[in-house]
Parts: structure tokens; C-alpha cells; sequence
């Protein structure tokens, strides 16, 4: 089994999605590796420390040729994609509903799309999650993003010329890339705060030693939510949860907005009329940006100033730590890849709850129920 690992080639990607470690772990299950040159450049991986693993490493067209497994960071253009064997794996960051047209000229050249965002969240597929572990270091850059955006400090400072007082910190959506805000906030010295429409995630808050802040008038979702997902909200529960909001954000400093919902565009967390009640030289980061966003008027990879309040689109914020991210999209990647390899015929094999799920065409065909239904 040949596996190639692609070049990024989208505009600000940097990452890489193998490392000298995962190449070496994959020829220990008796797989061939091929790299394209330059893959890890970015990510200050050298081709020769893939060589020195145990890769061999070629240009994209020869790194494809026979190849059964393609590993990228996000979709490559289909264009340059040929050479590689029957019904080989496209295996990456697709961004399935972001990138529906390239998912079947995918098909069309007869590869096996696997999108790794679609990973289920069960126990057993945490360590194979890309979404979990890009989001967990987004999470933490994006406070340090704020911090330097910030025309104060984060903590409490007390000095000869007098005191400094905490930055106020609302982390809004806690999931992953949340609860990393929160604690690095909490490391920085902020004082914080955080919200959440499932109900599971107030422990967590209080967990860190942050203040949950809850709508309390309308039910939100029980729990952890399905799959560990939020849902759109009842009309009913967004004009509390506006309420809630135009009440406290006006307090805030600092505001990171990081709720998605999968396959819809970005819940609108605040407002224009909101972000107008802020103090001037707040700042917020939209982690959500490149959705939609949760702010309004915010827009991906641009940094606007709005009512005095610095706004942050944030756009591929893993792309600014390639060499930890990388790092750990490629342990996913081969965490997923050998979690299911079949000694005998040297290849993986999935089985239906996470092939199901992460599988987006095959046989020339789209294939999955999620872009399908
Ligand atoms: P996400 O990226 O899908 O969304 C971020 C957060 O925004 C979520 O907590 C969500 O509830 C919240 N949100 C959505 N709409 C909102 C709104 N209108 N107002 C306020 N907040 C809103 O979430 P992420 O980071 O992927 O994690 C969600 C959950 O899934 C977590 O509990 C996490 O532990 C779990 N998870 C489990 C995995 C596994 O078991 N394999 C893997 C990844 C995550």
C-alpha cells in the first residue's frame, strides 16, 4: 500500500498532514510512503527528515502514481489528481458542505472521498478527531490574538504608578476551542466568563474557574446535545439569549465567539446594535468567521474596527501553529488509518459506524446520507 502525502497549496495553508513520526509508524505497519517535495516546509519539516524516516520524496505526480491513500490537510484541486490506484482514499479536511462541487469531481475520478471532519464523536474516534484537536490549540491562539490586539493588559497588574485592573472575558460557545479560551484566558489572568446553549457544558465552565452565564427563561439543549452537536435555536430562545447578551457583553473586554452548528451557516451570537454598547478598544475574535461568523459585520481574515471595537475575522487560525498542528492532525490521521488496518491485506478497512459517517463518495457515486439527505 502506497500513501501519498500532498503539498498544501490553498493560500495560507501551512500544515502538513504527516510528520516523520506518522511516516515512520505507517512503514511499521508495511505501508510505502511518498511525499511531495516541499510538503513541510512550512511546518519547518525538511524533506530530508522524511527521507531520513523513511519516505521517499518526489513530485505530486510521482508521489501519486500507484498510490492507495492520498493525505492532505484539505481538499486538493482535482485537477491535479491522477495516476493513483483504483478507488484510492482521499483522505483530509474536505469541508464537505463548504466544497460540495469538488466532492464530485472526487467521485468522478473514482476516488474514495473521506472527510475527517465527519468523524463521529464517539469515545473511540476522539483520538482520530481533527475538529477536536485543531480546534483545542485555535482555542488558545485566539486568545493570544486578542491579547495583542488589546490596548491593555490581561491581568490585574499592580504597580508603583498605580493598579491595573483584570480584562473582562466572555468566552461565547464551549466546545473545544471554548474551554481552551477559557483556561488560557484564565492562565493570562483574565477575569472570565462563558456561555453555552447545551446545558453540560456549566460544569465545565465552573470547572475552570469561570462564570457561566446562561439563558434560564427558555430551555436550552439537554446535556451534551446529539453527538455532541447544538442544534438551531427556538426564536423564543434566541431573543432571551439576545437579552442576555446586550446585558452582559457591554461589560466585556475581550469577546471569542467559537459556536458553530454543522452544515449551516454560523449562529449570529451579537449584534452591530450590541457591539455599539461596547467600550472602546474592546476586542472581539470570531472564531467563526470563515461560517458566517457570530458577529455581525465581521469578515473572514480581515480585522475591522467597529464602533471602536476591534473585530477579528478569524481565518484558519491552526494555519498560525503549523508544527504543533500538523503534529497532530497527522497522529489523527494515522490513529484513524491504523486503527482499521487488516494485516492481510495490507490496507485499512473501515468499519460502517465510522466508514459510514467519514465516507463521502464511492464507486463514482456520492455517497453519503449527510450531503445526500
Ligand atoms: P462546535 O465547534 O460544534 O461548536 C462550538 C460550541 O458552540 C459548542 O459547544 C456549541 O454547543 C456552541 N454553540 C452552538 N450554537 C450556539 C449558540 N447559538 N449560542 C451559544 N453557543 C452555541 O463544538 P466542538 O468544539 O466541536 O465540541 C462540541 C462537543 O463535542 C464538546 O462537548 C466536545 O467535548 C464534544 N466532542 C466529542 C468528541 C468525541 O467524543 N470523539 C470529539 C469532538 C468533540
Amino acid at each position: 500500500m502506497r500513501i501519498a502525502v500532498l503539498r498544501e497549496l490553498a493560500p495560507g495553508e501551512t500544515r502538513v498532514a504527516a510528520t516523520p513520526e506518522t511516516v515512520k509508524k505507517f512503514i511499521g505497519l508495511g505501508a510505502e510512503v511518498a511525499v511531495e517535495t516541499g510538503a513541510g516546509e512550512q511546518a519547518s519539516i525538511a524533506d530530508a527528515d522524511y527521507a531520513a524516516a523513511g519516505a521517499s520524496v518526489a513530485s505530486r505526480a510521482d508521489v501519486l502514481k500507484g498510490a492507495g491513500i492520498i493525505l492532505a490537510i484539505q481538499g486538493p484541486d482535482p485537477q491535479g489528481l491522477s495516476g493513483f490506484a483504483d478507488g484510492a482514499w482521499l483522505a483530509a479536511g474536505l469541508n464537505p458542505f463548504g466544497e460540495r462541487a469538488r466532492v464530485d469531481e472526487y467521485a468522478k475520478l473514482g476516488l474514495e472521498a473521506l472527510a475527517m471532519e465527519f468523524m463521529p464523536r464517539i469515545t473511540r474516534a476522539q483520538s482520530m478527531d481533527i475538529l477536536s484537536s485543531q480546534a483545542n490549540l485555535a482555542g488558545y491562539k485566539a486568545v493570544l490574538m486578542a491579547a495583542n490586539a488589546y490596548g491593555r493588559a490581561f491581568p490585574m497588574m499592580m504597580t508603583a504608578a498605580g493598579t491595573v485592573s483584570a480584562a473582562k472575558t466572555f468566552i461565547m460557545g464551549v466546545g473545544v476551542a471554548g474551554l481552551q479560551a477559557i483556561a488560557t484566558a484564565r492562565r493570562l489572568g483574565a477575569q472570565v466568563s462563558a456561555t453555552d446553549v447545551r446545558s453540560a457544558t456549566k460544569e465545565q465552565i465552573l470547572s475552570l474557574g469561570a462564570k457561566p452565564i446562561f439563558v434560564e427563561s427558555v430551555a436550552g439543549i439537554e446535556g451534551e446535545g446529539a453527538g455532541g452537536y447544538a442544534t438551531e435555536m427556538s426564536d423564543e430562545y434566541k431573543a432571551a439569549q439576545a437579552e442576555l447578551v446586550s446585558s452582559h457583553i457591554a461589560k466585556q473586554d475581550i469577546v471569542i465567539t467559537t459556536a458553530l452548528i454543522p452544515g449551516r451557516p454560523a449562529p449570529r451570537l451579537i449584534s452591530d446594535a450590541q457591539l455599539a454598547t461596547m467600550r472602546a478598544g474592546s476586542v472581539i475574535v470570531d472564531m467563526a468567521a470563515e461560517s458566517g461568523g457570530n458577529v455581525e459585520g465581521s469578515v473572514s481574515g480581515e480585522t475591522r474596527r467597529i464602533h471602536g471595537v476591534t473585530v477579528i475575522g478569524a481565518q484558519n487560525i491552526a494555519a498560525l501553529m503549523p508544527a504543533d498542528t500538523s503534529a497532530l492532525f497527522s497522529r489523527n490521521l494515522f490513529n484513524f488509518l491504523s486503527a482499521f488496518w487488516d494485516k492481510e491485506q495490507g490496507r485499512p478497512v473501515l468499519d460502517e459506524e465510522i466508514g459510514n459517517a467519514v465516507r463521502l463518495t464511492q464507486g463514482g457515486k456520492v455517497v453519503n446520507e449527510r450531503l445526500l439527505g
